[in-house]
């Protein structure tokens, strides 16, 4: 089984999809192992996008990141990460597939409602971030 770290973003927060993203994570046969709500600061968002720290986005991705609550969770299923990304879509939602839901509740490239991770070194990475071995679940 295969573990990835998903987060609903401040701007999906907001707009009231976290029971959207969790209801298609579901329907997609994936279990919700780990959840919970939180408000990163500044450098925490910092912390977790490390990897971005070069990108001309880091200073405004963590800006956003940390302008509000969001809800971490940890996704588990056969290939959990690829099939989290498949639903979520597309980084730039005019470019994410018809169903996603970046195509559907996204307004722009950097508010773009849900976080996955990308590989299984990121997912293991990102998990740890948030959670510890005792707060996920096992099945
Ligand atoms: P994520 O890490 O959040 O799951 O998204 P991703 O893999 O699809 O995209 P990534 O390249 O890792 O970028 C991380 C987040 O940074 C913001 N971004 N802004 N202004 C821009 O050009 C730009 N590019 C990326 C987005 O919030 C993106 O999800
Ligand atoms: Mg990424």
């Amino acid at each position: 089984m295969e573990r990835t770290l998903s987060i609903v973003k401040p701007d999906g927060v907001k707009k009231g999809v976290i029971g959207e993203v969790i209801k298609r994570y579901e329907s997609a046969g994936l279990k919700i192992a780990a959840l919970k709500m939180l408000w990163m600061t500044k450098e925490e968002a910092k912390g977790f996008y490390i990897v971005h720290k070069d990108k001309p986005f880091y200073d405004s991705l963590t800006d956003f990141m940390s302008e509000g609550p969001i809800v971490v969770m940890v996704v588990e299923g056969e290939g959990a990460i690829s099939k989290v990304r498949e639903i979520m879509g597309a980084t730039n939602p005019k470019e994410a597939a018809p169903g996603t839901i970046r195509a559907d509740f996204a307004s722009d490239i950097e508010r773009n409602i849900v976080h996955g991770s990308d590989s299984p070194q990121s997912a293991q990475f990102e998990v740890s971030y948030f959670f510890s071995e005792l707060e996920i679940m096992k099945a």
